[in-house]
């Protein structure tokens, strides 16, 4: 029988689940930016802001190989790019081709394509010898892959030893309040929002919904651990509603 995976909160034959998402972020491409600021109110750039912080690539010349998978509009990989020295690289991965084609407009007019490589895959199955990154990074992406297990499997693989994993999803609020009001807000005005601004409730729906599904920051960081990572750690952002997992293959 055909193993189901959560499709938001509905369940779905795994083989049909990377589908509607791919459908899901054809629909939203072109007006992503936009949505991803009017939906969180602009915390996202500060939640990614978080990120490269931690990641800190170097400023200097020295190599350092960064692959940022589900890269959608490429928003990890402009600010590492800016905050790193000309020995950073980075290679854009995501499955979807119309999110990986705004990515490439836009590192093309920051003027960073010299630093950045391009590739359409799945995170299930990168197309990259063992050990080739020095970090791997993956920011709101994790949660729309089906086999999550084998998509932290892979992220070991490719990254050399000494290399580090960031991961940076949405994850669970429990500050009295500001849970309730991130319910209202991610039930009630999101879909609206999408309605209105990008004319489809239903993209958004399943974001929200694929956000609940996901594991807690407990779970989420012993998965990691499973896929073999040392050190594995997290750190909540705006009360968990965001946070940050970091491992290491040591
Ligand atoms: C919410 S967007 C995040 C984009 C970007 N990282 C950011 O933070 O703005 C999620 C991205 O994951 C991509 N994605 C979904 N499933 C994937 C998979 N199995 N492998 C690689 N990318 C995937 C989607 O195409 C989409 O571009």
């Amino acid at each position: 029988m055909a193993k189901a995976a959560a499709f938001g909160f509905r369940r779905v034959a795994a083989e049909t689940r990377q589908g509607f998402v791919n459908e899901v972020f054809s629909t939203v491409a072109a007006r992503y930016d936009l949505m991803n600021d009017l939906m969180s109110g602009g915390l996202h750039r500060l939640w990614k802001d978080d990120l490269i912080g931690w990641l800190n690539p170097p400023r200097s010349t020295r190599s350092f190989a960064l692959i940022d998978v589900a890269a959608g509009t490429g928003d990890i990989t402009l600010k590492a790019l800016s905050r790193g020295g000309p020995g950073c690289r980075v290679t854009l991965c995501d499955i979807n081709p119309a999110m990986l084609a705004v990515g490439r407009s836009r590192i093309n007019q920051a003027g960073m394509a010299d630093r950045a490589g391009f590739c359409q895959a799945n995170a299930e199955a990168l197309p990259f010898a063992d050990k080739s990154f020095d970090a791997f990074t993956i920011a709101f992406g994790i949660r729309n892959v089906t086999r999550i297990e084998q998509a932290l499997i892979e992220a070991y693989r490719v990254l050399k030893p000494g290399g580090r994993f960031f991961c940076l999803e949405f994850s669970y609020c429990d500050v009295p309040m500001l849970d309730r009001l991130y319910d209202f807000h991610s039930f009630e005005i999101i879909p609206r929002l999408g309605a209105l601004a990008a004319g489809a409730a239903e993209p958004y729906r399943y974001l929200v919904e694929s956000i609940r599904a996901f594991p807690d920051q407990q779970r989420f960081a012993a998965m990691i651990g499973d896929a073999g990572f040392g050190r594995v750690g997290f750190r909540n952002l705006t009360g968990g509603i965001a946070a940050i997992h970091s491992g290491w293959r040591l």
